[in-house]
């Protein structure tokens, strides 16, 4: 079988091309490369360092109140004066680091300035929905403008550094950092990392409103066994190449200057001593010459993961990794000049390590404006925090990010008018609901309830009946009384439940995936009254809601919507916005079918009703609950037939066109979310049944249609075949284009083979 190879595939001669090619400008999209002035200077300036200083510039202590992991020393300013201090890790604040970096320019031997990192996950002080809802949205410009404000309000706190996006593909519910990312697709995953890292890094790093974006956890973090945070990783080298790499690669590709690398091992190996994955894939095949630090405590680690004896092994195997900067152990600074000087770890590992952080300084501008967010009096800081433009986008966010679930009898949108309102449980009211698990800066008292959203939206001429009903998690029932009074009373009624947003995030993972405590119970109760039930979902993963299916008649993900998710949510119940998010994960029936995510094999006895011998569960579908793209609206959609432009492609041609007619045939103007998935129906691997290979949002008026139109090329097609070789093998390919991953319409064409 003829395989065609993608023009720039790596075979000697290409590579040896391509090397050349490098010495030249690079076009578009290449990963950070460092300047002949960059180089000059930081040659320069390591000429002059001691061993120590250049072991304190890997050396990335926590501030001063620190919360985002185990308590550990925070870093001094004696140290930072002995020029043993590099970088800070959670020290913000414009007053603060201007004080700190003064000590280090000022009172330092060399005045290498510092850097100031941060986890600024989804917005500063201004909090965004959480990444899982931002990826909902599946809107890359909407997603990378909440990285842009993010950044703008960071820089103005004195960050140079976020320690974001997180770009791990989850299929696993049970992880509770699945909340953090964009979900279960590495194609939609790698579009939005890039949007992420655009916008927080934006257009020029030595602007005053650019952080460095880290691309994070290095890597296949979310392939946790039995979804446990820092479990190990044992998949395939092919699982690994296209499900965990592919959006780290998007990530350096649209200029990430920072990687994490994550706790996990894969198949024996920590990532923090991972050589093959970091020297020799990230800095030699990628070309990647960014910054990589640990995470956290992960350089330490490798004595627990019991690869390392002590800490002077755990520093050594990290720096011989490639893991630049040793975050909170201190292990660095404190273990390994000994070990330098009495040549056990070469000074050339030292070195490569001190210059890819000098790198950074530079390229931020910091060598020649270490005090760029020093304002005398902090007044941009205190322009920029919260500025109305930013909650307005927060808000813009947090409508695009939910997903309509269930809409049985057009329940939603709610009346302005309704003369009574029952508006019941525990997260109706829950301010620190809003942020999610990872609003590091984030404050409740800056967040909106649904409740407050609800009085600003409704005035007083609508009396609300209030019952908390549940709490988030126990078995007490003997709220449920007050909660069905209430909407036995009531015109509508609007439930508020999920989960508390300690449930997600690092290290809050669970085995059941079911409403917590009484909350299903209490949701049927209210059901039960046959009135009007509209239920808002707060929450950080995909939840086994399957037994509120029929019972509970409009259903709306809201995930943990933000500092404006009240109002937003407003919005949505009634109708100001129609929803047009979809699902970036799956929602399965019960845990027991994790893991369960769209773009699976087919296997060779594919799940059959009919037939008992096949691939599927006694108890349960073997379908998923939600689908991921599944999301309804306030509206419908018709689509045609999709088209192909070509119905055979030629090799020295591998360009298609997909088209698909779209019609609102609805009463409201709305926007859909038009997906577009690949098959290669026989291929010399197994492949999965489908795979997204592209979105478009279109926005219809009533009645309106539109041609939704997308190219397919080499990359859209390719696969790994049975020698990891990136290939287009010949055949037939079926297309997908629908508004979810279960309900489309196909075409198919074939690729020649010559
Ligand atoms: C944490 C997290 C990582 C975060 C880092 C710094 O352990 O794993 O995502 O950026 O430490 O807070």
């Amino acid at each position: 079988m003829t395989r065609y190879q993608h023009p720039l595939a790596p075979t000697p001669l290409r590579v040896g091309l391509l090397a050349a090619l490098l010495a030249a400008p690079v076009a578009a999209k290449p990963p950070v490369y460092a300047t002949p002035a960059e180089t000059a200077f930081v040659d320069a300036l390591m000429a002059k360092m001691t061993v120590e200083e250049k072991l304190g510039q890997l050396n990335q202590p926590p501030g001063v109140g620190n919360n985002t992991g185990p308590a550990a020393m925070a870093g001094n300013e004696d140290q930072i004066r002995r020029g043993e201090i590099g970088s800070y890790l959670g020290t913000q604040g414009a007053a603060l680091t201007c004080r700190l970096q003064k000590i280090a320019v000022e009172e330092s031997r060399l005045g290498i300035p510092l850097l100031f990192g941060y986890d600024v996950i989804h917005g500063h002080r201004t909090v965004f929905p959480v990444p899982l809802a931002e990826s909902s949205s599946f809107d890359p410009d909407e997603v990378q403008h909440a990285a842009r404000v993010a950044a703008v309000e960071a820089a103005a706190h004195g960050i140079h550094w976020t320690y974001a996006p997180m770009v791990d593909i989850a299929r696993d519910p049970r992880w509770g950092r699945v909340v953090e990312g964009a979900g279960e697709d590495p194609y939609l995953g790698s579009v939005l990392a890039a949007a992420r890292v655009r916008g927080f890094q934006g257009d020029d790093l030595r602007k005053p409103d650019a952080v460095l974006a880290t691309a994070k956890h290095f890597v296949a973090y979310g392939a946790a066994e039995a979804g446990r945070d820092y479990n190990v990783a044992d998949i395939s080298e092919r699982t690994l190449h296209e499900v965990y790499l592919p959006p780290f690669k998007a990530a350096i590709d649209a200029g990430a200057q920072s990687i994490m690398a994550s706790f996990n091992e894969i198949a024996g190996v920590p990532m923090h001593a991972h050589r093959p994955l970091i020297q020799d894939l990230l800095r030699k095949e990628w070309g990647w010459d960014g910054l990589l630090v640990s995470d956290y405590t992960g350089v330490m680690e490798l004595m627990p993961h019991g690869v390392a004896a002590n800490r002077e092994q755990a520093g050594a195997l990290g720096l011989r990794a490639g893991v630049d900067v040793d975050m909170v152990s201190q292990i660095y600074v404190k273990d390994l000049p000994a070990a330098v000087k009495a040549g056990r770890v070469p000074m050339a590992e030292v070195d490569a390590s001190v210059r890819r952080v000098l790198n950074a300084k530079y390229r931020l501008g910091l060598f020649d404006d270490p005090y760029r967010s020093c304002t005398p009096d902090g007044a941009r800081e205190r322009a920029l925090t919260l500025a109305p433009e930013h909650r307005a986008a927060a808000r813009r966010m947090a409508q695009k990010s939910m997903v309509l679930l269930e809409n049985e009898g057009d329940v939603l949108p709610l009346s302005k008018s309704v003369r009574t309102l029952a508006v019941i449980g525990p997260l109706a009211d829950h301010r620190r609901a809003m942020l999610g698990n990872w609003a590091v800066a984030g404050r409740e008292e800056d967040a909106i309830t649904p409740l407050e959203g609800l009085k600003a939206a409704l005035g007083d001429k609508t009396r609300l009946i209030v019952a908390k009903g549940a709490d988030i998690d126990s078995q007490d029932t003997t709220g449920f009384a007050d909660a069905v009074a209430a909407a036995k009373q009531a015109d509508a009624v609007v439930m508020f439940l999920g989960e508390h947003p300690d449930m997600s995030a690092e290290a809050n993972n669970r085995t059941s995936l079911d409403l917590p405590g009484a909350q299903e119970q209490l949701a049927l109760a209210v059901a039960a009254t046959g009135k009007p039930v509209a239920l808002v979902l707060l929450n950080g993963r995909p939840l086994s809601i399957s037994r509120l299916k029929g019972k509970v008649p409009a259903i709306l993900e809201a995930w943990f919507p933000g500092v404006e998710g009240g109002p937003a949510i407003a919005d949505v119940l009634f109708g100001d916005v129609n929803p047009s998010a979809k699902l970036p994960v799956t929602f399965p029936h019960n845990v027991g079918q994790v893991p369960i995510y769209y773009a699976h094999k087919n296997t060779g006895r594919p799940p059959s009703e009919q037939e008992k011998y096949t691939s599927k569960y006694l108890d349960v579908p073997w379908t998923p609950l939600y689908a991921f793209g599944h999301g309804l609206s306030y509206t419908t959609f018709r689509y045609d037939a999709p088209v192909v432009s070509k119905k055979t492609l030629v090799p020295s041609a591998l360009q298609q066109q997909v088209s698909v007619r779209v019609t609102n045939t609805g009463k409201r103007a709305g926007e859909e979310v038009v997906q577009l998935y690949v098959r290669d129906d026989v291929a010399s691997v197994t492949r999965p049944v489908k795979q997204l290979r592209g979105f478009q949002r279109v926005a219809l008026q009533p009645g309106e249609s539109k041609v939704v139109t997308f190219p397919l090329g080499f990359d859209d097609l390719a696969m790994l075949d049975d020698r990891m070789q990136r290939v287009v093998e010949p055949g037939t390919f079926t297309v997908f284009v629908g508004g979810s991953s279960d309900r489309t319409r196909e075409v198919g064409f074939e690729v020649a083979d010559r």
